[in-house]
């Protein structure tokens, strides 16, 4: 019943699907030998034990909370529908939804299961084995450091006086590396390895003077870091003592990039249903939460969280819980990273811990019950901002109060809980919600909508600009902003359905660039700078959830569409006023009465 179309579109709901780099050749025939070999019933009783009932199998929803099965799984169609929330799909929208897996991860899980190999895309073989190499040299050196720990009393007892119980030091693969120079490296040299190579991992430094090489890592406490995809991308190390630097880290490689990993990612995406993330700042506060069963902790790696970590995350839940330092560090940290969520459209409240504690100092300190508490008393983001602004207020600095708050409500993505923010900042500074929205729009020149629902006017916005962009256009500045969509394009490319040819010619150029996986860019394909594009609505659309962009995008292919139909009715209006044979005529007359009916039924299509 899915059909490769369907899938495009999964792809395209995909959002953080791998960059945009489908790794193997997909077809439609390997979707479909994937799908003959994973029958849905065995597949989902794997997960969720299935009982039957007549022709199809029931369970107790995965997807929703429920005392009545009203799941249920048909062996004939292939399909399961949950009769009470409404979930349906096959077997690879199961896996995608259950396991929370992208499409490509979800292909990668039912061809190992069915033993099908997938076929990696040639372009990048040769980067794969290369790299396939870097990760299997960490794996190494990941199980030497751990076998270190467990020979090293000194290490092992650092550890205990961090109150760490063991089951957390395996969960994580801590290690420990020996005061040694080359240690790692001769037994990874042992293992045949090159320099050359480990090198590349970042394990180990090159003195060029003496033209030799020797551990980055010695004598501290190894923390593993693992991908999502259970690979190991690098190493952060702990002295045992106050020397300086406390930490150190791999530095980014071909397989290690910082700003686009957590922390425990790879075991609080596992757990994470129905729960929050709870992003702390460091590797010990992680492990701690972890040790007390909070496992959805995940840390940025030694540095602010980016918009990327942010985009990576959202994939898996829209909620959080920041819990970073309480020290004035850490709360300017905590408001950062709360505009980035904001931006994003996601939820987040801060968890303040007293003294300046981190969750690793508190929950040592106070314990899990205590730190239950400061969860249930977690301050949202309007109640965060009026903790860190407090002092303004208290100083009766009302105007610079109120004008923090302005600036960092620009992050807020949803115009609604902007204006919530506003209301109750209103209310707090005590003045009358209109006028704080109306400072706010003069300052800001943002779209708020007063009381009077009169919308000010965004005064950044060119509306020249605005009239001569064409639906094309918008099209191209969301697929701009994800490339995949041009995907959904495909009939329309096929059947050449822009009126203006230079659109056919453009959009068939974006779809073979993202066919072949090249960047679409206005640096790369010429043709847009033709357009009167607007680059900033790129970087709006890069932020918009991802059933509003639908929205937008298929309001646009609607408008397309229909432009197309009209066209076509003018010409074959135009060529019957020329027509002189009878039959010519009926037919013309004939195309023109169904164009209309499918004009109509494009108007009536609701989506
Ligand atoms: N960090 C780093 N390099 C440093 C210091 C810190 O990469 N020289 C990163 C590490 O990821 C560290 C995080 O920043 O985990 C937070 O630093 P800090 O709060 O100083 O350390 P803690 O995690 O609290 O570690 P500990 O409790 O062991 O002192
Ligand atoms: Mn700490």
């Amino acid at each position: 019943m899915t059909s490769v179309k369907n899938y495009i579109k999964i792809i395209v709901q995909c959002k953080t699907y791998n960059g945009g780099n489908m790794p193997y050749n997909i077809t439609e025939d390997k979707i479909e030998e994937i799908k003959n070999l994973n029958d849905i019933v065995d597949v989902i009783n794997e997960l969720v034990p299935l009982k039957r009932a007549g022709a199809n199998y029931n369970a107790r929803c995965p997807f929703h909370k429920e005392q009545t099965p009203s799941f249920v799984v048909s062996p004939d169609k292939q399909i399961y529908h949950c009769f009470g929330c409404g979930e349906n799909g096959d077997v690879i929208n199961f896996i995608m939804k259950y396991k929370n897996y992208t499409f490509v991860e979800t292909i990668e899980y039912l061809a190992k299961r069915a033993g099908i190999i997938l076929e990696e895309k040639k372009t990048n073989n040769i980067n794969n084995e290369k790299n396939k190499r870097l990760y299997e040299i960490n794996r190494q050196a990941a199980i030497f450091y751990f076998n270190n720990l467990k020979n090293n009393d000194k290490a092992l007892k650092y550890l205990e006086k961090r109150k760490i119980e063991n089951k957390v030091i395996k969960k994580f693969g801590l290690g420990y590396a020996i005061k040694e120079w080359d240690k790692l490296l001769v037994y990874l040299k042992k293992k045949g390895y090159k320099e050359e190579e480990i090198l590349q991992t970042g394990l180990i430094i090159n003195n060029k003077k003496k033209n030799s090489y020797y551990d980055r890592f010695r004598n501290r406490v190894i923390f593993p870091i693992v991908d999502t995809k259970k690979r190991i991308i690098g190493f952060g190390g702990r002295v045992l003592d106050n020397t300086l630097p406390k930490y150190i880290n791999s530095p980014d490689s071909f397989i290690f990039n910082k700003g686009r990993n957590l922390y425990g990612l790879n075991i609080a995406k596992n757990h994470i249903k129905n729960k929050r993330f709870i992003l702390a700042e460091g590797y010990m506060d992680v492990i701690k939460l972890h040790n007390y069963g909070y496992d959805t902790a995940v840390a940025s790696l030694g540095t602010a969280l980016t918009d990327n970590q942010v985009k990576l995350m959202r994939r898996y839940t829209k909620k959080f819980y920041v819990a970073y330092d309480s020290d004035q560090a850490g709360l300017k940290a905590s408001l950062k990273a709360l505009n980035i969520l904001k931006k994003n459209n996601l939820d987040a409240n801060v968890v303040i811990m007293p003294d300046g504690c981190d969750p690793d100092e508190f929950l040592t300190n106070y314990g899990k019950i205590k730190f239950d508490e400061l969860i249930k008393k977690s301050l949202d983001y309007f109640e965060f901002l009026d903790f860190y602004y407090s002092k303004l207020f208290d100083k009766d600095d009302k105007i610079q109060y109120i004008n923090k708050f302005f600036d960092s409500i620009n992050n807020i993505n949803s115009i609604i809980e902007r204006e919530l923010v506003l209301e109750k900042l209103a209310m707090k500074v005590n003045v009358s919600k209109e006028t704080v929205i109306n400072e706010y729009n003069r300052i800001h020149k943002k779209y708020v909508k007063n009381k009077t629902n009169k919308v000010v006017k965004n005064l950044n916005s060119k509306p020249t600009n605005k009239i001569m962009r064409t639906y094309e256009d918008k099209i191209i500045e969301i697929i701009l902003a994800n490339a995949d969509m041009v995907l959904l394009l495909k009939d329309f490319i096929d059947n050449k359905i822009f009126v203006k040819d230079e659109y056919n010619l453009i959009f068939k150029k974006l779809y073979d660039y993202k066919i072949e996986n090249k960047e679409i860019s206005v640096y790369n394909i010429n043709e847009l700078n033709n357009l009167k594009l607007n680059l900033e609505k790129v970087e709006e659309y890069k932020n918009l959830p991802n059933e509003d962009i639908m929205l937008l995008f298929k309001e646009c292919k609607k408008k397309i569409k229909m432009k197309y139909y009209e066209e076509k009715r003018r010409e074959y209006k135009e060529h019957l006023k020329k027509s002189s044979k009878e039959i010519e005529a009926k037919e013309l007359m004939q195309k023109i009465i169904d164009l209309d009916k499918e004009m109509k039924k494009l108007k009536e299509e609701v989506y």
